[in-house]
């Protein structure tokens, strides 16, 4: 017999302590979430989710082809064309325009959707991820890009990194399409000419130059462009909302982020450590005519938002330091050294739970200072233990970092 295991690019996430120290942890996931939720919230966004499978139509049609090729698709028992989702923007679009009517604008939405993508596993990429996806739905003004991205590093910062461990890079697509049609490209080819902007810092120039040159563009007027990275309008008025903010340390123009989707329009950007050694942990922009697009021209609303994932920020928290300390939640463990006074015991254990603590006990007949070991390894604050004395049943409530005692009758225990 063989033994099973998980198929490549797919994790286990195992509780802490982890069995090995390259295992995904269940705990730092939990700790992801939360600070993902908790910043969405302050900023005002609600909590959306959509199916995890989708028709493969809404993804052939609207993503671009690099992900396209990394669909987990397959036809369904009804001969359905079908697809996992690799990203959440698709879908939001979708229900967006199907209900808009009933929410007020501007929508602000997020969600924390799990996404599949059959990519070749690497460092910082795998088979399925985790991924922050914050959007705004109905708002043209720059006032709205300005406010995602800064809700992109308070996230970050939420984690307890800094402007020395992250930096967003902006860029525009729109000062990008100015470029290439001021620069005698076809307006129909503009996609073409941002897929090999997006590939520049991993292709040879003597592959793009070609290409470039094909869509009718000078190599040296596209590298002087991303040297001067001069702002644009919109670019300037996102720089002054965030430095009024406080959070101009944490962002520079960089118009060498183009970002491989197909349905940007506007502002673009990501998010990578500043020392260069990872991935991006994030990347987002506005996608103005998505909605129309998936609508099938119904509705017209502006769009913009990012998506993080939660792979390359678990590394980067690793390697700075940012992963705190996990316990295992248990409040206290009840010690049943009589088992004579198991019944009763488990009445506590019950009390104790029904008032909201997190109570642990041994299912077994088992020497005490086995449990009382147990109970330290689990990092419970208190123990509790029963005695009969000649007044009746008493509870010992002890506090495990004073060591503090006290007595209180058995039905009237509480920590
Ligand atoms: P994306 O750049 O494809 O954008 O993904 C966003 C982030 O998800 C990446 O920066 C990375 O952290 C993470 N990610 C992507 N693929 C993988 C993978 N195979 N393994 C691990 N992590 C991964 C989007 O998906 C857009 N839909 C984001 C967006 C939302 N734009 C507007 N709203």
């Amino acid at each position: 017999m063989t033994a099973l295991d998980r198929l490549p690019g797919f994790r286990d996430f195992y509780p802490e302590p982890l069995p090995t120290p390259d295992a995904w942890s269940a705990d730092l996931r939990q700790h992801v979430f939360d600070v993902w939720r908790q910043t969405s919230r302050r900023y005002g966004f609600r909590e959306y989710d959509g199916p995890p499978l989708e028709p493969l139509e809404l993804y052939t049609q609207k993503s671009g082809a690099e992900i396209v090729s990394q669909l987990f698709n397959f036809t369904d028992k009804g001969d359905r064309e079908v697809s996992l989702r690799p990203e959440m923007t698709p879908t939001v679009a979708r229900m967006v325009a199907a209900a808009e009517r009933a929410y007020k604008k501007p929508i602000k939405w997020f969600s924390m959707p799990q996404l599949f993508r059959y990519e070749k596993q690497q460092k910082g990429r795998l088979r399925e991820h985790f991924q922050l996806n914050c959007d705004i739905f109905g708002e043209v003004s720059t006032g709205a890009d300005a406010e995602i991205v800064a809700l992109l590093i308070d996230v970050l910062r939420g984690f307890g990194l800094t402007s020395e461990d992250f930096v967003i890079r902006l860029s525009s697509r729109t000062a990008w399409q100015q470029f290439f049609e001021q620069a005698g490209g076809n307006p129909t080819q503009a996609y073409d000419f941002y897929q090999v902007v997006d590939k520049l810092d991993r292709e040879p120039s003597e592959v793009s130059g070609p290409k470039l040159q094909a869509l009718g563009i000078q190599p040296e007027t596209v590298q002087k462009f991303l040297l001067e990275g001069t702002p644009n309008s919109e670019l300037a008025s996102v720089l002054e909302n965030l430095r009024a903010r406080g959070l101009g340390d944490f962002v520079r123009v960089d118009y060498g982020i183009i970002r491989g989707l197909a349905y940007y329009t506007g502002i673009v950007f990501e998010a990578f450590d500043r020392k260069g050694e990872f991935r991006a942990i994030a990347g987002g922009g506005r996608y103005d005519g998505l909605v129309r697009q998936v609508s099938g021209g119904k509705l017209d609303l502006p769009a913009l938002g990012f998506g993080m994932g939660d792979v390359v920020l678990a590394e980067l928290l690793k390697a700075r330091g940012k992963v705190p300390a996990f316990t295992s939640g248990v409040d206290a463990v009840v010690l049943i050294e009589d088992e004579a006074l198991r019944s009763e015991s488990l009445a506590v254990v019950q009390r104790l739970r029904d008032a909201g603590h997190a109570v642990d006990y041994s299912l077994v007949p088992q020497k005490a200072d086995k449990q009382f070991k147990r109970a330290q390894e689990l990092g419970a604050r208190s123990t509790v233990r029963l005695e009969s004395t000649p007044e009746g049943l008493r509870a010992r409530i002890k506090q495990l970092s004073t060591r503090q005692e006290r007595l209180v009758p058995a039905d009237q225990v509480s920590l």
